[in-house]
């Protein structure tokens, strides 16, 4: 049933008009009643999974396993992996959406967080998992900081499995220990750190995004006193100020101690120095980031997920909305969304307001009223991921690496 659906004209509205797909440059005027689902695309109905034949235990279906939907399995699921929830979704996935395989690292967890783009190279960077078994960091050793040039992944964008056709180099930055976070700032790329052991403390950290990669701390204590684990950092577009999250991830993997502060959002004003909370009530805060115009911000807390001590299912797996006011203050937290799937991870905007999240079995995608509209399926988990400017999305899945392409496009490169 979902499968033929998959492969026809699909009739999504009766009795409208049907118009043209007029301007595929501006996403904006995107008014589609009736459309072709892309190859790699398909329909789940929600309908078709409102009531099942049996519904398992937590101890069999729960934030750690994939939901296969009746008529369904994993392969077809992943091949094709844009997932239509709503009819918003064929706006942010466009005409023909592509999603390749583009690096496969075995057991090392490479790809994990912390993806930025650098316009003037065409970059993406990103980080290693830091403190995972099988990537050997943790306490006495670092993760290290990668990044790929986006023309050999866009060279294979008609592949579905394009492993060994992109270059991945390893970035020698110094002094970024245990990175976890990062976005543009000051045309270089600030990264959030997790800091290590009881000598290595969090901080904020400015990087050039070339050779020799000189860096810059920006803020490394809160009143002399040692932030737990920097998780995220995020630009608002208004005011220019870095807003960063500190959360448990370093102790609850072994590596940080017994933490000293709330866990909480806090802001950075570069020009004054001045540190401020502005949000806290979450279990365990971690991706930040605002709507294009920064008039809300978005917080995901992943606090179902408490890793080296194992899930607590009633504990957040949810993005939460804020108002941004003039101040820069936040106002009138409001839940946005719960995933069904792992936890809402990393996140980030669409040039519509659409939001991002890496989730247990991809990205999932909401509209900018927290009705979720599609996924990007890979039947694995996504820390983090981002966009590339226009129509472009590296996504990091640990071991595998993703380069996809789509209809919508980035929520800005903000010029801070
Ligand atoms: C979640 O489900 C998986 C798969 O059935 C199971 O192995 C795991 O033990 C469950 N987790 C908990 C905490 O019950
Ligand atoms: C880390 O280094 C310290 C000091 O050299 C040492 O005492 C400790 O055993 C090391 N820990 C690990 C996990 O290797
Ligand atoms: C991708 O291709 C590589 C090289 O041929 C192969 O080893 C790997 O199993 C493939 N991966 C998938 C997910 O198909
Ligand atoms: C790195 O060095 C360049 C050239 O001196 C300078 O313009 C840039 O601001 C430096 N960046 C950092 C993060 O230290
Ligand atoms: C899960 O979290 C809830 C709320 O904090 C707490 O009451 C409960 O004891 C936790 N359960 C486990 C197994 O940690």
């Amino acid at each position: 049933m979902m499968i033929s659906l998959s492969l026809g004209l699909v009739v999504l509205a009766t009795g409208l008009t049907v118009q043209a797909y007029k301007n595929p440059s501006t996403s904006h005027h995107r008014r589609l009643l009736q459309r072709v689902v892309p190859e790699q695309a398909q329909v789940i109905n929600w309908k078709s999974f409102n009531v099942l034949t049996t519904v398992p235990p937590p101890t069999e279906a729960n934030a750690t396993t994939l939901f296969i939907p009746p008529g369904h399995d994993l392969a077809s699921l992943t091949e094709k992996p844009f997932h239509i929830y709503d009819d918003e979704f064929y706006n942010v996935i466009g005409d023909n959406p592509t999603l390749t395989l583009i690096a496969n690292t075995g057991t090392n967890p490479m790809f994990h967080e912390a993806a930025v783009w650098y316009p003037p190279t065409d970059e993406m960077f990103f980080v290693q998992n830091a403190g995972a078994a099988a990537a050997g960091t943790g306490l006495n050793k670092s993760n290290i900081i990668l990044k790929i040039a986006l023309h050999e992944a866009a060279a294979v964008s008609n592949l579905r499995n394009a492993t060994g056709s992109v270059n991945v180099q390893t970035v020698n930055a110094p002094s970024i220990i245990n990175s976890n976070g990062a976005t543009n700032y000051r045309d270089q790329i600030v990264f959030a750190t997790a800091g290590q052991g009881d000598e290595s403390t969090p901080q904020l950290v400015l990087m050039h995004p070339r050779e020799p990669y000189n860096t810059t701390i920006l803020l490394n204590n809160y009143f002399g006193r040692q932030f737990n684990s920097l998780d995220d950092v995020a630009v608002n577009p208004r005011n220019k100020e870095l807003y960063f999250t500190d959360t448990l991830y370093g102790y609850l993997q072994h590596y940080r101690p017994t933490p000293g502060l709330r866990n909480q959002v806090y802001r950075y004003n570069d020009k004054t120095g001045a540190v401020a909370a502005v949000a806290d009530g979450f279990t365990l805060p971690n991706g930040v980031t605002f709507s294009p115009d920064g008039s809300y911000a978005y917080v995901t807390d992943t606090g179902a997920n408490h890793a080296d001590w194992g899930w607590n299912f009633s504990d957040p797996a949810s993005i939460y909305r804020f108002d941004v006011k003039e101040d820069g203050t936040w106002d009138n937290r409001k839940l946005f969304a719960y995933t069904d799937s792992g936890v809402t991870d990393g996140v980030h905007c669409d040039s519509d307001g659409n939001v991002y999240a890496g989730c247990g079995d991809g990205v999932q995608v909401w509209n900018p009223s927290g009705k979720l509209v599609g996924k990007i399926f890979l039947g694995k988990t996504s820390a983090n991921f981002n966009f590339a400017g226009d129509g472009r999305l590296v996504i990091l899945a640990e071991e595998d690496l993703y380069y996809a392409t789509l209809g919508a496009a980035g929520g800005g490169y903000i010029e801070a």
